[in-house]
């Protein structure tokens, strides 16, 4: 069974290629693609991914990349390219993921980050029909970041398969208790909660997200939410 998981955040920054190493961690023969990178190439989050998930080149796939650190659509006319073609897009991204049992897609910034005309990076995981994990901070602001992203994904009848909240920055209170004040509103399962690393160490955060197969093997994006014990203080 071929399985695609679509990590998206609630903005850009918020930890989608950190999330998406230390779940290709995990699965050592997943295909992990990014459709769209854009500040090229001072920007590859594929080569942090391969490198921390010690994937091979064959692994690892990125059809389009502009040189600005632009949303897509304006990259494109920036670099002089032609508008992107969203359906070949769609289509070279299925016939990588098609070669590997499970495959991690990486999204540029959030959700109306704009592709093409009237077409978001929403539209482009709707397209590939891929179950979302949704990538969120986990200080002050995300409660009402997360919730607005679950409200667009579930508009558009998008499986969500959990979130993984991310300290981006050194804890404030609120990031004690807004992964549980979250997943109360949403009813959707934490995957995982990342603490603030002064210094990254992606095989730590795997080991955070080591559920994850058990959550994969369900698809049902309404499973019970994970028992999450909190530490006390981040
Ligand atoms: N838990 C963490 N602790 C400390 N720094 C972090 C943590 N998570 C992410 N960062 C830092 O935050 C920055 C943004 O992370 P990352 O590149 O994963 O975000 P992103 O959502 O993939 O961004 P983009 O939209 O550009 O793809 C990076 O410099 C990363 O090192
Ligand atoms: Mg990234």
């Amino acid at each position: 069974m071929n399985k695609r998981y679509f990590i998206t955040g609630t903005d850009t920054g918020v930890g989608k290629t950190i999330a998406t190493a230390a779940l290709a961690r995990i699965f050592p023969h997943c295909g992990v693609c990014k459709p769209i990178q854009t500040g090229y190439p001072q920007d590859q989050d594929l080569l942090f991914v391969q490198k921390q998930a010690k994937l091979k080149t064959a692994q690892i796939y990125n059809p389009l990349h502009f040189t600005k650190p632009l949303a897509p659509q304006q990259a494109a006319l920036e670099d002089k390219q032609p508008p992107i073609d969203t359906k070949k897009l769609v289509k070279n991204v299925l016939d990588f993921c098609a070669q590997f049992e499970i495959s991690f897609i990486e999204g540029a910034g959030g959700l109306y980050v704009p592709i093409g005309e009237k077409y978001f990076m929403l539209d482009l995981l709707k397209d590939l029909k891929a179950a979302t994990i949704l990538v969120c901070r986990a200080g002050l602001g995300t409660i009402n970041h997360t919730l607005l992203s679950i409200e667009a994904l579930r508009r558009k009848r998008v499986k969500i398969k959990g979130l993984i909240f991310n300290q981006t920055t050194p804890p404030d209170i609120s990031a004690r208790e807004n992964p549980q004040i979250i997943q109360k509103i949403s009813g959707l399962p934490i995957l995982g909660i990342f603490p603030y690393q002064k210094k990254l160490n992606v095989i730590k955060l795997s080991n955070l997200v080591r559920d994850i197969p058990k959550f994969c093997k369900n698809e049902s994006s309404e499973i019970a939410p994970a028992e999450i014990s909190l530490p006390k203080r981040l």
